[in-house]
């Protein structure tokens, strides 16, 4: 009777995992789909549709080594307060200003948008949350 009870525990609990897991996973793909629009209505004008960006004014990010290179808060701070200055990106330069992200963008479409970025074009993947841009937005 005990080991039936302790398999049926082992059981829920693979059932409760399975569960959250797949929750996760369906959130991140809705944020990455919902990000898709926002880059398409606001960030492909500069950084272009397949993101590989424009000569030397708007840099790529597809495949970005900038990305992948900086801690995902100087990332999630830069797209939502603004960047300038001299940087580079896949060995090229790039002096140029970008705006901070219009008030217009809820602090969920800034979430978005950066998770949909991480997960395209070959970069390093994972998800930026609500809370990570409350964080540094507007600071
Ligand atoms: C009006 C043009 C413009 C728009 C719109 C724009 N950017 Fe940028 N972005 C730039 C420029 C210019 C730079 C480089 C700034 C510099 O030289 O310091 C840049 C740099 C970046 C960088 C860091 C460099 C790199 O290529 O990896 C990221 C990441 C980025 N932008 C993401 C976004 C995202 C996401 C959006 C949409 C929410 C967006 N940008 C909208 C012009 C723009």
């Amino acid at each position: 009777m005990k080991t039936f009870l302790k398999s049926l525990l082992c059981f829920g609990v693979v059932i409760a995992f399975g569960n959250t897991a797949s929750a996760v996973a369906q959130d991140k793909a809705a944020q990455i789909a919902k990000g898709e629009k926002v880059y398409k209505a606001y960030c492909q004008t500069c950084h272009q549709a397949n993101g590989q960006g424009l000569s030397t004014v708007y840099p790529p990010l597809a495949g970005s080594d900038y990305i992948k290179s900086k801690p995902k808060k100087e990332i999630i701070k830069s797209v939502v307060n603004g960047l300038k200055g001299e940087i580079t990106v896949n060995g090229k330069k790039f002096n140029g200003v970008m705006v901070a992200l219009p008030k217009n963008y809820t602090d969920e479409d800034a979430a978005n948008v950066i998770t949909y970025v991480y997960n395209t074009w070959g970069n390093p993947g994972g998800a930026v949350t609500v809370a990570e841009v409350k964080a540094v937005r507007g600071k």
